[in-house]
């Protein structure tokens, strides 16, 4: 992941075909007076940009100190989450063609960082509450006796059970797009228990029966209301509310 600051050095170019649009960033500098406010700056696109590629024009052509992470452009590493438009979306996956109006209509999109961390440069946020709930819930493969010689067998319908939660890339959306994280960040939050599912309903594993007395504690699963903001938020398209209730489900009927 990157998040540093890069001097412009050349002059903005303005492709052939492009629309120029209007970028308007909450920008927030902990070393300056402003606090949070907002920067407009003007960028032209075309329909084939991703909106990465937006932000990354007013970094290398517009101004240099603005500061977002990103890392592999594609929708895998999930490092550039962010709040555009008033909607949790990773920027490498949202095409410009999808955004820009029909005719001479003009366009204003408006850039926040996820809600519920705390920011530390403009769209950067401070992760590690994100991770330490992500971490509580043993997000690993737990077995006892000893290791076999061979690899775990699974037949492919254990394998389907919990197949839509290996999705996960952990870029937040889902959390951070979640009301009840917003007024009480102690929630585990739809991402850990969604990680937490994965492997409770994974045949081979042994520490369900653990995840679960973490996930009935009272800043688990049932501070989940069934709103969907986390299953619409997803871009790996995983039905995160559906996995919160089967786990709901889970602790209802195996103790
Ligand atoms: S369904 Fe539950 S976890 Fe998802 S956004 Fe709503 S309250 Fe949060
Ligand atoms: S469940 Fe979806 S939105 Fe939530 S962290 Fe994983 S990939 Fe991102
Ligand atoms: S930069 Fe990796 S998911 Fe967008």
């Amino acid at each position: 992941m990157t998040a540093v600051a890069e001097t412009p050095q050349k002059a903005a170019p303005v492709p052939e075909g492009s629309t120029m649009i209007t970028v308007k960033i909450a920008r927030f500098n902990p070393e300056d007076e402003l606090g949070q406010h907002w920067e407009s700056f003007q960028v032209p696109v075309l329909p084939t940009d991703r909106f990465l590629n937006v932000l990354m024009y007013i970094k290398s052509y517009l101004d240099g100190t603005l500061t977002f992470r990103r890392s592999c452009a594609h929708g895998v590493c999930g490092s550039d989450a962010m709040r555009i438009n008033g909607v949790n979306r990773l920027a490498c996956k949202l095409l410009m063609k999808d955004m820009l109006p029909k005719g001479d209509k003009e366009l204003t999109v408006t850039v926040e960082p996820i809600r519920g961390l705390p920011v530390e440069k403009d769209l950067v946020v401070n992760m590690e509450p994100f991770f330490d709930a992500f971490r509580a819930v043993k997000p690993y493969l737990i077995t006892s006796g000893n290791e076999p010689t061979r690899e775990r067998i699974q037949s492919q319908s254990d394998r389907a059970r919990f197949d839509d939660t290996t999705k996960c890339i952990l870029c937040a959306c889902c959390t951070t797009s979640c009301p009840v994280y917003w007024a009480d960040g102690s929630y585990f939050g739809p991402a850990a228990i969604v990680n937490a599912h994965r492997f409770i309903f994974d045949s081979r594993d042994e520490g369900a029966r653990e995840r679960l007395d973490i996930l009935n504690d009272m800043e688990g699963v049932w501070r989940c209301r069934t709103t969907f903001n986390c299953t619409d938020a997803c871009p790996r398209g995983i039905e995160v509310t559906k996995a919160i209730q089967e786990v709901k489900r889970a602790l209802l009927f195996t103790r």
